[in-house]
């Protein structure tokens, strides 16, 4: 049984609190309710849970205690009626896409997303006959003059994976809902502690909680938010029938990083943005891309459109600073092969700083072409800012840019 919570507590308090689960043992933190399958006390009970006129667990495919819990915490962060956590981030897109549109539908995405959401609209949404066009991020009039009769959905991630671009979410939601078409935002750089898409016109969030919502790096997992009928009913239902599900174990894994969301991803924005103008004053770095330095082509729509550290406190920007160094990829890599604290990987949002080429990596795998039109250079290098100190950070880059 989940303890009742308020859901116009402030965030913090949500993390720790909301849908707090308890057994009849009365723990105290969350504990695992790690099984396949519920027991009933009878046939007759079967059925009736089974037919739902009697609430109650089934089977962990689609209903287990410690995945509600989860998907209720982070529904409530993300001031939504509704949220399936799913098996990753992939597959909460994956998801999303297979329990809303059918084939003819037709998907407006920005054109700098990370590589395999990309790779998933071209190469597997595509085969069941969903088309995708893709656009310039930040330019409204190409996001409408992409539009067809057929648009069922516009796709974007704000602050973008890995040139940190911004999309106008309540501008986008116009456009969207002008068009009849959801607008799905992938809140994976800033989590609801920062940013909370639904307040501002979109319909649905997803979520790699395998980044900020684990927060050390330990599971794999997602999550789609949105509103009773769509994720409750629809999602839900594909969930039930196909599922994609996560695993209790791992929910119980992010639940508990809910709990340390908000004091988290603070400690990554301030260390971030004291990264990002050290990186801007370096005579070695040619570009910087980060919300938070003024010359970010969005820096004021991220004023606008992100929550604050605190009350009273400077906005929020986020944790993952991307910088282009002079020269190519052999400049680039030069610069993260002199790391020695820094972790060389692909993953973010761990409490460990963390080292990509994304040209080579996480956007490998799309074509040059595409990769180039995005703005992902051979130069470009992203940090995803841990929960070291800021001037470890700075001194272990310092290496590769020559001090
Ligand atoms: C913005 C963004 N969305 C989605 C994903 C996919 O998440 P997962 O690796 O959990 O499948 C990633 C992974 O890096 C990501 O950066």
């Amino acid at each position: 049984m989940n303890q009742k919570f308020d859901p116009a507590w402030g965030s913090a308090t949500l993390g720790v609190r909301a849908a707090e689960p308890r057994s009849a043992e009365r723990e105290h933190s969350a504990a695992i309710h790690l099984t396949s399958s519920f027991v009933f006390d009878s046939a007759a009970q079967a059925a009736a849970v089974f037919a739902e006129t009697e609430p109650g667990n089934i089977y962990s495919r689609f209903t287990n205690p410690t995945v509600a819990a989860f998907e209720q915490r982070l529904a409530a962060l993300e001031g939504a009626d509704a949220c399936v956590a799913t098996a990753s981030g992939m597959s909460a897109i994956l998801t999303l896409a297979m329990a809303l549109l059918k084939a003819g539908d037709h998907i407006v995405a920005a054109r700098t997303l990370f590589g395999s959401t990309i790779n998933l609209f071209n190469n597997v949404l595509a085969r069941f006959g969903v088309q995708t066009t893709f656009v310039e991020a930040t330019d409204l009039d190409a996001w409408r003059g992409a539009l067809r009769p057929e648009t069922r959905l516009l796709f974007a991630e704000t602050p973008n994976n890995p040139l940190t671009e911004l999309v106008d979410i309540e501008a986008l939601a116009q456009v969207a809902h002008g068009a009849g078409a959801l607008l799905a935002i992938d809140n994976c750089f800033l989590t609801p502690a920062l940013q909370q898409p639904l307040r501002l016109g979109a319909d649905l969030v997803v979520h790699s909680a395998t980044k900020y919502l684990d927060g050390q790096g330990r599971c794999v997992g997602g999550a789609v938010v949105g509103d009773a009928r769509r994720v409750g009913k629809d999602v839900f239902g594909f969930m039930r029938t196909a599922g994609p599900c996560l695993s209790p174990f791992n929910a119980w894994v992010f639940l508990k990083g809910l709990e340390t969301l908000g004091v988290r991803m603070r400690a990554h924005c301030r260390a971030a943005q004291q990264l990002a103008q050290w990186l801007r004053a370096h005579p070695a770095v040619a570009r910087v891309h980060y919300p938070g330095l003024e010359d970010h082509p969005q820096h004021a729509l991220a004023r606008r459109q992100h929550l604050r550290l605190g009350k009273g406190e400077d906005t929020a920007f986020g944790g993952i600073v991307s910088f282009e160094v002079a020269g190519g990829r052999a400049e680039a890599w030069r610069v993260i092969d002199a790391v020695k604290m820094i972790s060389i990987t692909a993953n973010l949002g761990d409490t460990r700083t963390t080292i990509t080429h994304p040209a080579s990596t996480t956007h490998g795998r799309i074509p040059a072409q595409a990769r180039a039109e995005a703005g992902i250079g051979e130069s470009l290098i992203r940090v995803a800012v841990g929960l070291e100190d800021a001037e470890d950070i700075i001194a272990d880059l310092a290496r590769g840019l020559g001090g």
